[in-house]
């Protein structure tokens, strides 16, 4: 590890079993060994509270510590994250062993973090239990206080469904056809709310123990999970820290890595966080699992240092040679040290070395906001909607996308936040707007803003009731159009507009009241009517695209949308080639310039490379798959 220029390890994710073999007994030898082991070579310790999976005897003697599925099966124990996040016996037996944790390992010096179980909510994120149901009846009566304003909140008039006990009320089971929206939304609202309060439980007796000690725990802000609502979760961490894993099926995972990063960014309030985990090369878990090209785990890794985390950790050290993730990349793989994996291992080791005036500066402010919600994206894609090809991800991604592909760098932004600094704020498909969220982007707005938002937005409140007198409801009049009746396309039907482009899923019966047409459908359902509207208030324009674009008629709209508002690429550079500025104390700064094509490139800058020890002035040869981070001359 040494050799390979590792910080800082984590230790005992999954591995109660080992720590506490029988209830209340406890082994710590071998743990205590590793720790000493680590301190003695200088490595630093994120310590693992080990909570993640319940050893096997404790579902054993408390099966009700199992999660249900919604069909009312109980899952077996067998393979990991088997619990009830409402189970208080599974909540005793955790806080109990991190209570003898803490205890123990309170001053131990390798131990620099704690790691408060695993990716919550990875596997067990819904339980349907009958403890779930009370919890989730708890939860319902905090938020609603009486019963009518949940059956008027449930909207429980409709199909027979009105409570007339609380007792009657139970989380959305498989139902014989579509159960309750709004129960739907508030069951995955409770359910993230209460992996958090596990989060705060394991917390708050990691603090009390340790004050001194900084508590994170492992987010999944990527594509691959989407069940908890991490705005709400990041004040409760000292450090945001995040996983992420690339789509091996997609030809430019590395743009979904920025967007990923800069989410992370975001919920960490734009301070630098910590990438906990990522793959030196294939994970196990998908369909084909590519291994990385060569010089791609580095770019990778750097490009997360660039978009703010200050290192880049791996799952996992060693491959292992047993077990469901045997055939898993690691930092020493099955074949040795003696391989290209591993030397490039040592590269990063070496490059994040050479980086280390990088730690603590924080990714310069970009001029575009991009609104993210996981409640909206819970909502979008409920079940009974207009159509299943609205999906929430797909709408961000492709705006995030095109973006990325611009050099046009973007802030990922919760629909609540202050958008005052930003030239341009972009609303993906954000179906579901709570008056609060409503607010603030009319706020922007009447401030004179540049606003894009796209189809099947403000169309709900946070009830998911309907925003009556037309669609896009919250948005209509603000964007100066009108809505009568939706008209989306049927399943790879492609409609043509007036400029030649193309687009699929979705259009409108649209009607301009005060907007004026940019672009027209000259067939479909709905052909004459305006797809993407422009309308001009105050000193700020507001722009409504009403169908899913393709990627070249989205890429020549945000080409005007962002000249209109003054934004521009942090550098010139030629397609592929990402850049990111960090700036630090005292007015440091370093300009990240990655490579992801297979063409050497030129692009203006001056300063020291850091990763070479290198002096460009003017331009900076950055060669095809590699990465140059350059100390910008002050001032
Ligand atoms: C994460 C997890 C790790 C490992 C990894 C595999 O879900 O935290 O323990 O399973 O993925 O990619």
């Amino acid at each position: 590890m040494r050799e390979s220029g590792v910080t800082l390890v984590t230790v005992g994710v999954f591995s109660w079993a080992l720590l506490e073999p029988h209830e209340g007994m406890h082994d710590f030898g071998w743990l205590d060994r590793v720790l000493d082991d680590l301190a003695g070579a200088g490595v630093d310790v994120d310590l693992a509270t080990a909570t993640a999976s319940p050893p096997p005897w404790l579902s054993r003697r408390y099966p009700e510590t199992l999660p249900v599925t919604a069909a009312g099966t109980r899952r077996w124990p067998g393979g990991r994250q088997a619990w009830c996040p409402s189970s208080p016996v599974f909540r005793d037996k955790a806080l109990s062993l991190v209570e003898t944790m803490a205890g123990r390992y309170a001053g131990h010096p390798a131990l620099a973090m704690w790691h408060v179980s695993n990716e919550l909510g990875c596997h067990n994120a819904h339980c349907y239990c009958d403890v779930s149901a009370s919890a989730f009846r708890r939860w319902l009566a905090d938020r609603y206080g009486d019963l009518e304003t949940l059956n008027e909140a449930w909207g429980t008039a409709f199909w027979s469904q009105r409570y007339s006990d609380w007792e009657q009320i139970l989380p959305p089971r498989a139902a014989p056809t579509f159960p309750n929206p709004t129960q739907q939304l508030d069951f995955r609202r409770f359910s993230s709310d209460e992996l958090l309060a596990h989060l705060r439980a394991e917390t708050e007796v990691l603090h009390r123990l340790t004050p001194e000690v900084p508590v994170t725990t492992n987010f999944m802000a990527m594509k691959f999970a989407r069940n908890m609502d991490y705005w709400g979760w990041a004040a409760s961490v000292d450090l945001v820290s995040n996983d992420h894993y690339l789509d091996a099926a997609d030809p430019e995972s590395h743009i979904e890595l920025a967007f990923s990063a800069d989410l992370t960014r975001g919920l960490a309030a734009g301070r630098p966080w910590l990438l906990m985990e990522h793959s030196t090369s294939a994970v196990n878990w998908q369909p084909r699992n590519l291994a990385k090209t060569p010089g791609q785990m580095r770019r990778n890794s750097l490009a997360h240092v660039a978009r703010g985390s200050d290192g880049a950790m791996f799952f996992q050290w060693r491959a292992s040679a047993a077990g469901a993730e045997k055939f898993h990349s690691g930092m020493l793989p099955h074949a040795g040290p003696d391989t290209r994996v591993h030397r490039e291992v040592r590269q990063l080791g070496a490059d994040l070395a050479a980086l280390a005036a990088v730690r603590g500066s924080e990714v310069e402010p970009a001029q575009v906001a991009l609104l993210f919600d996981w409640q909206a994206w819970w909502a979008t894609e409920l079940d009974s909607h207009p159509s299943t090809d609205v999906t929430y991800l797909d709408q961000v991604l492709v705006y995030y996308r095109a973006l990325w592909r611009a050099g046009v760098r973007v802030d990922l932004a919760r629909p609540e936040a202050d958008l005052s600094g930003y030239r341009l704020v972009i609303v993906p498909s954000l179906y579901l707007v709570p008056d609060a969220a409503l607010e603030s982007i009319r706020g922007y707005a009447a401030a004179g803003g540049h606003l894009l938002v796209t189809y099947f937005s403000g169309i709900v409140d946070g009830d998911d009731h309907i925003r009556l007198g037309g669609y896009p409801g919250a948005f209509a009049d603000l964007l100066g159009v009108r809505v009568e009746e939706f008209a989306p396309l049927a399943a790879g039907q492609q409609v043509t507009l007036d400029d030649a482009g193309r687009a699929t899923v979705w259009t409108e019966d649209l009607a301009l009241a005060g907007a004026s047409a940019v672009r027209s459908y000259t067939d479909g359902p709905v052909p004459g009517r305006a797809a993407v509207t422009r309308h001009a208030v105050g000193g700020g324009l507001r722009w409504y695209v009403a169908t899913r674009l393709d990627e070249d008629g989205t890429a020549r709209l945000l080409h005007r949308v962002c000249a209109e508002a003054g934004v521009g690429a942090l550098v010139e550079a030629p397609a592929g080639l990402e850049a990111v500025r960090r700036r630090g104390a005292g007015g440091t700064s370093f300009l990240f310039l990655i490579n992801h094509t297979d063409s050497d490139a030129v692009v203006p800058g001056t300063g020291t490379d850091l990763l070479t020890g290198v002096a460009h002035s003017g331009t900076v040869p950055v060669p095809a798959g590699g990465v140059v981070v350059l100390s910008e001359p002050e001032g």
